[in-house]
């Protein structure tokens, strides 16, 4: 058996590859987390509670582990969180690590996020582990987000212009990262991944209109006002520029090419955009009971 350790198995990545590693024998997954009462996962999984930020608790968490996974959220201490994750994981000797990061990731980039990816995608490469490096662009799930606002009122606002995306569905990246947990022959590469088809959102309107059965309209807004908008919400300052700049970057349209890497590990296209909206179809049409997870 190999045990993998997940951090970030609380989210929307970390949680989808849990389920997806239920599928495979010879796997336990250990979940990381930072509140083990408040942590529910499926059979077999273990929990460990530990938090990126302190190094200490890592250790204990790595005891026994062959194998480990990193996804983080977007906060300002991102790079202080993976380098804790690496250190823990090169005192170990893992195997192997495979480590979340975003398509494009460049230290260079004008979006602050993407430069932390590039910027611990770089530490991860300099640690020596044997690592494989996941660069998904946007994810469908990421309308989930916009579902109540769709419900009630059929409409949904991003700072996207007329950009064009190559989207991909999170289950679609667990299931390739589950296959690069379990099979040989990934160490040292990084994927790029996207999904099947490069859609603006007026598509992406076009298509929740087509599953919800009634209009749903896109109103391109300004990030600036997306900015406010979140602020207004409740998010911290630097999460609301930051998200609000990664989607300047977005309009550009530098997101849109469809790449061959995910379509070559699924062994099948990836989900369509239209198959998400289908599998969701409850949440556009509720009136905002619906959970959005
Ligand atoms: N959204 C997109 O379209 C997109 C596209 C490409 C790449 N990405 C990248 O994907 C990542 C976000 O992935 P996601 O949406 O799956 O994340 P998420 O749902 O926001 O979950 C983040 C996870 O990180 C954990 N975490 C945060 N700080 C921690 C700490 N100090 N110690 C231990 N765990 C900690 C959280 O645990 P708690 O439950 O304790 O909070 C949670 O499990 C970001 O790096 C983003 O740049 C996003």
């Amino acid at each position: 058996m190999t045990r993998v350790l997940i951090a970030g198995a609380t989210g929307t990545n970390g949680r989808a590859l849990t389920d997806e590693l239920s599928k495979h024998d010879g796997i336990i997954s250990r979940a990381l987390v930072r509140d083990t009462a408040s942590a529910e996962f499926g059979d077999g999984v273990e929990i460990v509670e530990g938090d990126l930020a302190d190094l200490q608790s890592l250790a204990a968490a790595f005891d026994g582990v062959g194998k480990a996974y990193i996804v983080t959220s977007i906060q300002p201490n991102t790079i202080d969180l993976f380098q804790n994750f690496f250190r823990a994981a090169k005192s170990a000797d893992v195997t192997h690590i495979v480590k979340f990061s975003g398509l494009g990731s460049d230290v260079n980039s004008p979006s602050e996020v993407i430069r932390q990816h590039g910027e611990t995608d770089e530490a991860l490469r300099e640690t020596g582990l044997p690592f494989t490096i996941l660069r998904p662009n946007s994810f469908y799930q990421n309308m989930l987000g916009q579902a109540q606002a769709i419900a009630e009122n059929g409409t949904f606002a991003l700072p996207l212009g007329d950009a064009r995306q190559s989207l991909i569905d999170v289950r679609d990246i667990a299931e390739i990262t589950a296959t690069i947990l379990t099979t040989d022959g990934h160490v040292g590469k990084a994927y790029d991944l996207t999904g099947p088809e490069s859609l603006d959102f007026h598509d992406v309107a076009e298509i929740l209109s087509d599953v919800r059965g009634a209009p749903v309209n896109y109103t391109p807004i300004t990030p600036d006002q997306m900015e406010a908008a979140l602020k207004e919400a409740g998010m911290p300052e630097w999460s609301a520029h930051a998200l609000a700049e990664i989607q300047a970057l977005f309009a550009t349209g530098a997101y849109s090419d469809v790449l061959p890497d995910a379509e070559r590990l699924l062994g099948r296209p990836p989900r369509s955009f239209r198959q998400f909206a289908e599998d969701h179809a409850e949440l556009w049409i509720s009136t905002g009971e619906a959970s959005l997870n």
